[in-house]
């Protein structure tokens, strides 16, 4: 029996594997490149350690690919014929892998919980908790579970940065402003490496239309961002927000070409079809052309990534955002191959995300295409009545909000500003500071 670096237990003899696993769990939370290196490195020195056969696992089905699913099945299984001696923890995991490859997230999540219940240190079990009811929209569950560990946790507790950045987000996507603020800050003064930090505090700013401050504070952060995966991609999405809302769109597209969607870019390459930075792209491309900015051919390739994903319902925001990208580029035989299979997901599957498909999903698809063909009326007829549905798209605030702009642009566009004003209430009840700002700015420098 070994012990990680916080001293929960590991069921393996090895050492080195033991180490290799603290490592890999560092490196997960930091949104780091190197995960799965560490995972192997686990796994070469105890190829019978479970918990590291399990993280393979929950490594291959957190990129929402379901037709890599039985990757993950076969670490799965390796991980239970390796299971006997493993403890209530490890078992933990292994229930939670089982019911992600079955697409059973609260059932994950659920185990998740029970880890942390008796091991609220457990800093894998919080992130892990944390990714799954993010992309759900859970966010008062998410922050829940953060709480709950908080009084067990100090600086003296390897990953303290790391976990002051989860209670940051957890807090942000509630609307505690000033505390994620803190708390994200806190993390990044720990850790100036600490992107999940740096992206809370993004969000605040975001939400509070602190435009100059956002692009001061990850200005201030970039150069400590070489080691991150594709997350960087969306620290740098968030940094083209605070632009947009300037009304820089010249610049947005400028970042949008160099550190977002840039096909030359080593990790573009390593990982085209990336899910969070396919939405990233899709985001950025339709508030520019709802607001009237050229973006040239940008939506073609975008497109395509689009086309691969249909059929894909693992990740609801990016299912929503399939039906933006293919009505942008008018591939209307593909949009119909891409409705009929989400249909279909949501009335036979049995998952919890085919409730999220069902109820929001589809009318916020509908209403992407509906906006992208100009038929203003149906936009309404579809986001109208869903629009307290939408946080079941899952993202955050600031993602779902494209939805809320393509309806209020809708309505905008049909005069209808009783509606209008409706929905800057309710984007303000939200937690949008100054919302009006965000709406086709009539005065926005074109450059
Ligand atoms: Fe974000």
């Amino acid at each position: 029996m070994q012990r990680d670096d916080r001293g929960l237990e590991l069921t393996t003899s090895s050492a080195s594997a033991a180490e290799a696993l603290s490592r890999a769990a560092a490196s997960l939370v930091s949104h780091r490149l190197d995960t799965m290196a560490h995972v192997n490195a686990a796994l070469e020195a105890d190829p019978g350690c479970v918990l590291a056969r399990v993280m393979k696992g929950l490594l291959v089905v957190g990129v929402r690919l379901p037709h890599r699913y039985p990757e993950a099945q076969a670490e799965l299984d390796a991980a239970e014929a390796a299971s006997g001696g493993a403890n209530e923890r490890e078992k933990g995991y292994l229930a939670a892998l089982s019911a992600l490859i079955r697409g059973r997230t609260l059932d994950a999540v659920s185990h998740y919980e029970m880890i942390l219940a008796a091991n609220p240190r457990d800093l894998l079990a919080h992130r892990l908790a944390q990714f799954e009811l993010f992309w759900i929209g859970e966010s008062v569950w998410m922050r829940n579970i953060v709480e709950r560990g908080a009084p067990t946790w100090s600086a003296d507790v390897p990953g303290f940065s790391a976990f002051q950045a989860m209670r940051a987000f957890g807090c942000e996507e509630n609307g505690l402003y000033a505390d994620a603020e803190r708390y994200g800050r806190d993390a990044v003064e720990r850790d100036p490496t600490n992107g999940w930090g740096a992206h809370a505090v993004a969000h605040v700013m975001e939400m509070q239309g602190r435009h100059e401050d956002g692009i001061a504070w990850l200005d201030g952060l970039k150069d400590h961002w070489a080691e991150l995966n594709n997350f960087v991609h969306h620290l740098w999405w968030h940094r083209s927000l605070f632009h947009l809302l300037r009304g820089e769109f010249g610049t947005v597209l400028e970042i949008y070409d160099r550190d977002i969607r840039n096909p030359e870019a080593p990790l573009i390459k390593a990982n085209p079809g990336h899910y969070g930075d396919f939405q990233n792209a899709v985001d950025l491309l339709k508030h520019l052309d709802m607001y009237g900015y050229d973006i040239g051919d940008r939506w073609e390739a975008v497109a395509d990534l689009a086309e691969d994903r249909i059929g894909n319902h693992a990740a609801p925001l990016s299912s929503a955002h399939v039906a933006t990208a293919l009505a942008a580029a008018g591939r209307d035989a593909a949009l119909e191959a891409y409705l009929t299979a989400l249909r279909g997901y949501a009335s036979m599957d049995e998952t919890n995300n085919a409730a999220r498909v069902r109820s929001a999903v589809l009318p916020a698809a509908e209403g992407a295409i509906a906006h992208q063909r100009g038929d203003h009326e149906a936009v309404l007829g579809n986001l109208l009545p869903a629009r307290h549905s939408l946080w079941q798209i899952g993202g955050s605030h600031a993602q779902r909000n494209l939805f809320t702009q393509i309806l209020a642009d809708s309505a905008q566009r049909l005069g209808r500003e009783h509606v209008v004003d409706m929905l800057l209430e309710e984007m303000a009840q939200t937690g949008f500071a100054h919302p009006a700002e965000r709406l086709r700015p009539p005065g926005a420098r074109m450059h």
